[in-house]
């Protein structure tokens, strides 16, 4: 089964009298265990996409469908379950909430689950140490660097085991050390777990390790291709 179906998708943002038509027909499928990056200029539209594969956002037009169930019409608490239990999602500004600690933030998907206090910290305790932030539990995020937030946002997105993870941009603020690190994580999660992967970027160490390349122009998808 595919796990993300879009078809004949549009997104068009109304700003007052203005559209701005961000993708023009788009159409997409993604299989279990792809390792996939959406590739293209600045307003092209991928973080547009990425918010609709996340079930962050709502196409104008067209379907989008994530493990088989079809999001139109889904109310807000269907779709924040259907993230929840599926997606982890690595933001481009990384939306950390900024009154809980980093180990809060990481915490915070396992509790939406239910998941008891100290079973959390537990396992949001071993995602920082993955991604090296160890002593960094008890910080805020406003007292953190770029690249800490964003290895903060890689482990709140990793943190539930989800069977999706989108990120935009992951490894945009990282330094050359920390974003080679990032990459085999991510790499070996695809490899080791079978966990798929959608993500923007213009960093050619991770365009490297890919197995499949949309492009995206002015909304469109104008290549695609599939390494093997
Ligand atoms: N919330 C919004 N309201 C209005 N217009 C938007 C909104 N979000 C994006 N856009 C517009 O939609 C187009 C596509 O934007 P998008 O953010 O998807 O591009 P992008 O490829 O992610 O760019 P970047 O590489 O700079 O992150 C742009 O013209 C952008 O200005
Ligand atoms: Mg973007």
């Amino acid at each position: 089964m595919a796990l993300i179906e879009l078809l004949n998708v549009e997104k068009i943002y109304r700003l007052g009298e203005t559209e701005v038509h961000a993708l023009r027909g788009v159409d997409l499928t993604v299989e279990e265990g792809e390792f996939v990056a959406i590739w293209g200029p600045s307003g092209s539209g991928k973080s547009s996409l990425l918010n609709l594969i996340g079930v962050i956002d709502e196409p104008t037009a067209g379907e989008v469908k994530v493990t088989g169930e079809d999001t139109r019409g889904m109310s807000s608490n269907r779709k924040a379950d259907l993230r929840n239990r599926n997606i982890g999602f690595i933001f481009q500004n990384f939306n950390l909430v900024p009154v809980l600690s980093a180990l809060e933030n990481v915490m915070l998907p396992l509790q939406i689950r239910g998941m008891p206090v100290q079973n959390a910290r537990r396992e949001a305790q071993r995602r920082l140490d993955e991604v090296q932030l160890s002593d960094f539990g008890l910080h805020r995020p406003d007292k953190m660097s770029g690249g800490q937030r964003q290895r903060v946002a890689i482990a709140r997105a990793l943190v539930t085991d989800p069977a999706i993870v989108i990120a935009d941009e992951p490894t945009a603020n990282l330094d050359s050390k920390t974003s080679h690190h990032i990459i085999e994580l991510m790499h070996d999660l695809n490899i080791r777990e079978g966990t798929t992967f959608v993500f923007s970027t213009h960093d050619p160490r991770l365009l490297d390790q890919v197995k499949r390349l949309v492009q995206l122009e002015d909304g469109r998808i104008c290549e695609e291709e599939v390494r093997t």
